[in-house]
């Protein structure tokens, strides 16, 4: 039987109000894997879970707010959606616009968003626009076209998005049968750090969580107006999808953090990197670059001695590595060449593993 996705699955506890029908492709319900290897190969005292969200049906977390923003925008009559996005906003407005019949534009900076990103808001059939600037900008257009065009805004910026991304604590509490000690996020747009921190407040108040875990988000170094406490005019890191300047959720992120105890702070492309190859190679577990920031941000934090003995840390892996082929053979492109008979790949292989 399907579950229906989270709107089905969590009802009421999401707030959305009345919808005449929920647009939903099965999102949610992700894999909340335990770490295995990475514990003792990284020195790490403490139980570490990454909740996958990889797996969802556009590869990434985004898919949790837009069932809640296209089926409330398709609810109120909207004919068409519109969002900026790094890339994986984007691919999931389409998809969900596809679903329930609607037109999406979309709104992507020029030469700076992952292949597989750009390919699924195409095939997906979504107008795509290549902004001659960053995200920020894009953001800042998309928010004045519904005074000329009508669409309705999909970005976080508009509150059902927030709502549905909630769902994620509530599935963390469900798996975990309470709040983890920590939970640890990539920081970008900062919709996701506040959604989530959200949703535990909501867990709590209904009574289902009796305590609340400490938030951390991590900013890429080259694009981090948190932690830096000023506006980045240009944004600069490998990961995209947080190639982020001016943050919307900004006063959330700062209210997440603040509120549990935690904090938002930075990592270097060099340390997402290692964080990325570390995950595939010693977990399996394939996330693109910018997801592997939370996990750079819990290697980070560990090396200053800041979790104590034997506490659990949740990890989100926002989105699915396969997004980004071009970023990945960029930095590893490690192929064995040899002829097509049974001695020649015997002879190539000999070089790497001897006779
Ligand atoms: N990780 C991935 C893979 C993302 O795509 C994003 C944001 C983030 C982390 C950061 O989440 O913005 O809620 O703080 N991507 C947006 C987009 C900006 O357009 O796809 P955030």
């Amino acid at each position: 039987m399907p579950s229906g996705g989270i709107i089905a699955r969590y009802g009421d506890l999401l707030e959305l109000g009345s919808l005449s029908s929920a647009i939903t492709l099965e999102e949610g319900a992700t894999p909340l894997i335990e770490a295995r290897r990475l514990p003792r190969e990284c020195n790490l005292q403490i139980r570490l879970l990454f909740k996958f969200e990889g797996s969802n049906p556009t590869g990434s977390f985004k898919d949790r707010g837009m069932t809640a923003a296209v089926s409330k925008a398709v609810s109120a009559g909207s004919r068409a959606i519109v969002c900026a996005s790094t890339g994986n906003t984007a691919a999931s407005a389409a998809a969900y616009a596809a679903r329930a019949g609607i037109a999406c534009l979309v709104l992507l900076p020029k030469g700076n968003v992952a292949l597989g990103k750009l390919a699924q808001s195409l095939v997906y059939g979504a107008t795509v626009v290549a902004v001659d600037g960053n995200f920020d900008q894009s953001l800042e257009i998309v928010r004045r076209l519904p005074e000329r065009m009508p669409l309705t805004i999909v970005n976080s910026i508009n509150p059902d998005r927030l709502l549905g991304q909630r769902s994620a604590a509530f599935e963390v509490a469900d798996a975990l049968g309470g709040a983890p000690d920590y939970h640890v996020l990539p920081v970008g747009n900062a919709g996701n750090i506040t959604a989530t921190w959200r949703g535990y407040k909501r867990y709590k108040e209904a009574g289902r969580i009796r305590r609340l875990p400490v938030m951390l988000g991590f900013q890429a170094a080259g694009a981090a107006p948190i932690v830096d406490g000023r506006i980045c005019e240009d944004p600069r890191t490998l990961a995209t999808a947080i190639r982020i300047g001016n943050p919307a959720s900004w006063e959330g992120a700062r209210e997440a953090a603040s509120e549990s105890g935690g904090n938002i702070d930075k990592v270097t492309d060099e340390e997402i990197l290692a964080a990325y190859f570390q995950l595939a190679r010693t977990e399996g577990i394939f996330a693109e670059p910018a997801s592997a920031a939370s996990f750079a941000g819990v290697l980070k934090k560990a090396r200053q001695g800041y979790f104590p003995f034997g506490t659990t840390v949740v990890c989100t892996l926002t989105g699915n590595g396969l997004k980004d082929p071009d970023n990945a053979m960029k930095v590893e492109s490690k192929l064995l060449e040899a002829p097509g008979d049974f001695d020649g790949v015997c002879r190539a292989l000999e070089q790497v593993i001897g006779s």
